[in-house]
This record gives C-alpha cells, sequence and structure tokens, in this order.
C-alpha cells in the first residue's frame, strides 16, 4: 500500500485508494481547482451538467454535515470537501462519475480523498441551505494523507483488498 503519486492513468484508476487520515496543511488553491476542474469536464446524460459543487472548507461547517453522516469522520478531518449536489431531476449516476473523477484527478495530485454518505439528506439540506428538490448524498472529502496515521487506521480494520475477477464477470448471460 502507497500513497504516491500514480505514475500513469491506468495505474492512477487501479492504485485509488480512500484516504481518512489527513496533513493539516491545507490543500492548495491550484490542486483544489484541479480537482473542480476534473469534475467540470466529467461527462453526464445528455451532457446536462446535473450539479454543483458545493465546497466546503469552514471546519464549523463541515462538522455539521459530519453530523448528518454515519461514518463521517473523515469529513470532520478533512481540510476540504466537495459535496456534489445533484440538481433536480439529475442521475445519481452521473454524481458517481463526477466523485470518481474528482478522487482520481486528486490523487494523480497527491491530494488523498474519502467519499461518505450522508445518510440524512434531510440535515444535509438544511445544513447546505439548499433549494427544495437539490440532493446532497455524498460529501467528498480531500487533503494530503498523513501516511502514518493512514496505515495505523489500516491496520486496525480488516477490510481491504477486491474480490477476483473470476467471481466478478460474467459473459452473455447470468446463468
Ligand atoms: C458510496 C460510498 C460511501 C462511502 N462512505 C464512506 C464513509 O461514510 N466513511 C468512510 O470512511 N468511507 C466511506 N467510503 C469509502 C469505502 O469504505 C472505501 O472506498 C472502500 O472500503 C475501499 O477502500 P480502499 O479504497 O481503501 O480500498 C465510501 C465509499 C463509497 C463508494
Amino acid at each position: 500500500m502507497s500513497f504516491e503519486i500514480p505514475s500513469d492513468p491506468y495505474n492512477a484508476v487501479l492504485g485509488l485508494r480512500v484516504v481518512r487520515k489527513y496533513l493539516a496543511e491545507p490543500v492548495s488553491a491550484e490542486d483544489a481547482a484541479a480537482i473542480l476542474e476534473a469534475g467540470r469536464w466529467t461527462g453526464s446524460a445528455k451532457n446536462r451538467q446535473d450539479w454543483m459543487f458545493l465546497v466546503v472548507d469552514d471546519p464549523d461547517q463541515q462538522g455539521r454535515l459530519a453530523d448528518c453522516g454515519q461514518f463521517s469522520q473523515p469529513l470532520r478531518d478533512a481540510r476540504l470537501a466537495v459535496v456534489p449536489v445533484r440538481l433536480p431531476d439529475g442521475y445519481e449516476f452521473d454524481i458517481g462519475r463526477v466523485s470518481q473523477n474528482m478522487m482520481l484527478a486528486a490523487s494523480t495530485r497527491g491530494v488523498g480523498s474519502c467519499p461518505v454518505t450522508l445518510h440524512d439528506e434531510a440535515c444535509a439540506a438544511e445544513v447546505l441551505s439548499l433549494p427544495a428538490g437539490h440532493q446532497a448524498r455524498y460529501a467528498l472529502c480531500f487533503g494530503y494523507p498523513d501516511i502514518e496515521a493512514e496505515a495505523a487506521g489500516r491496520a486496525s480494520r480488516s477490510m481491504s483488498g477486491r474480490k477476483p475477477i473470476d467471481e466478478l464477470v460474467i459473459r452473455n448471460r447470468w446463468a
């Protein structure tokens, strides 16, 4: 497990692991802009781009938002969070696409990330003052990796790795 900047796009995809522990250093304006730009260029159904990127970098506001999720400590610890807000009639699939692109782009610049679910959507909508019909179901946490703290946190968790490919791929039909 390493948090090195990936050497090529394929390694960026395969090597993306969540980072939940961050250095105190704020995310630079250049890195933040690059992450948001990666979001902006994400494809979406009919190219509707039915999203807004709500940047949350006020620690008090991060804490209030974290209270809307069940496993949201990374949101309290993050140096910067982005909430991809789904506009009315937008697709959740597109929110997934834009989120992964921002996290991948971050990794190419040495910025760690972790998505968290805001299980209480009404709470998130209130904290963020969203207009009616807008949804904030996820928050993306960003910060430069605290490698030692991250490694210690991982050592205490059992979940890692992925299912083998032959358990995942089927051809032509389910049966
Ligand atoms: C929809 C979604 C919600 C997640 N929510 C949380 C969360 O609330 N808290 C958290 O620490 N990690 C969260 N994660 C991160 C996953 O736990 C992580 O991607 C997965 O365990 C794989 O870990 P790895 O990237 O280190 O291999 C979430 C991931 C996804 C895709």
